[in-house]
């Protein structure tokens, strides 16, 4: 019997068929994998083999996919946390090429789709980074445009390189007219049409709704909030201070949040 006895993750093997490098660090992959169907907002457990104590395992993470739950091609956005900074699987990712193997489970998981979210006139997405992919997969769908009559999607990130998917969320205004408003936000550089500052503080000073055109309240929105763990803290604290509340399966609110550290 070994000393320490884990069951394996159950994994299958899928091929890269492409990737976009937005900055050095900062990438999508494209894969194909026989994964079970999805719900849009769902994560994949996504890996390779890395070498551990000399042996060659399998190493998997989350990642919310970004295409549609009908789409035959898988995508996730990454940023890579640098060996130095601990990160294993992010940086393997980050060496594939078209061609590759890649490890995925095979089924996504996860509550942070529309089928835990009440219906609302107005839905707040709000991202940091890579939070973005998972609303891409959920704008993509008939149900979000069922379940709110306007969309608000905000990209915060720190320098303009980082605004991911400009032309898919431009595709989406295109289709969607008035009923989407989508917004970034950059917090370190000035950049032409984006909001400077952090989510948190746009909101505390009315500035964020002043530029979606649509008032933010606890009566006619619901927010959902993805990425760093510290926005999602702060905006959640934000968002009380206007009186909205973390929704709960048996304690209705309008706060949803997925952290992805
Ligand atoms: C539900 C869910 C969905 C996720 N979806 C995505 C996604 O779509 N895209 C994506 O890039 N990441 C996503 N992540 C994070 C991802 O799973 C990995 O943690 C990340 O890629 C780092 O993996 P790693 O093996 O390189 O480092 P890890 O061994 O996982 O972490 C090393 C260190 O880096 C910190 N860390 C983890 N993730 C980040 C990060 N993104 N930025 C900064 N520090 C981090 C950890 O706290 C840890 O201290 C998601 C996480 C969760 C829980
Ligand atoms: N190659 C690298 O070394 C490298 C490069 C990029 C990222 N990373 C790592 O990857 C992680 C995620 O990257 P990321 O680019 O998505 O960065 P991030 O730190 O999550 O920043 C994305 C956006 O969120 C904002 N933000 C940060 N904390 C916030 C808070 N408490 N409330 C509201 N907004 C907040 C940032 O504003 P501010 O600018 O004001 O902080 C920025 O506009 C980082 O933590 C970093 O460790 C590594």
């Amino acid at each position: 019997m070994p000393p320490s006895h884990t069951m394996a993750e159950k994994f299958i093997e899928g091929c890269v068929v492409g990737r976009t490098d937005y900055t050095e660090s900062l990438f999508t992959l494209r894969f194909t994998a026989a994964i079970a169907p999805f719900e849009a907002g769902q994560f994949l457990r996504v890996g390779t083999e890395v070498l551990k104590d000399g042996a060659s395992v399998p190493e998997l993470r989350p990642y919310s996919l970004v295409n549609a739950p009908n789409d035959d091609v898988l995508e996730i956005v990454l940023t890579v946390v640098p060996e130095h900074a601990g990160g294993v699987v992010s940086p393997a990712l980050h060496r594939l090429r078209e061609g590759d193997g890649i490890l995925v489970s095979p089924r996504a998981n996860g509550f942070f789709t529309l089928a835990e979210v009440p219906s609302a006139p107005v839905l707040w997405a709000l991202a940091t980074g890579t939070g973005l992919g998972p609303f891409l997969s959920i704008l993509a769908t008939d149900r979000a445009w069922q379940q709110f009559e306007t969309i608000v999607l905000v990209h915060a990130v720190r320098h303009a390189a980082e605004l991911t998917y400009r032309e898919r969320i431009a595709g989406l205004a295109k289709q969607h007219g008035e009923r989407f408003r989508p917004l970034s936000v950059v917090s370190r550089e000035p950049h032409p049409g984006a909001l400077r500052g952090r989510i948190p503080a746009l909101i505390a000073s009315g500035e964020l709704e002043a530029r979606a055109g649509v008032a933010l309240t606890a009566a006619t929105g619901h927010v959902m909030l993805c990425g760093n763990p510290e926005m999602l803290r702060d905006t959640t604290a934000a968002l009380e201070a206007r009186g909205l509340t973390r929704h709960r399966p048996r304690k209705p609110g309008q706060i949803t949040t997925e952290a992805y550290w």
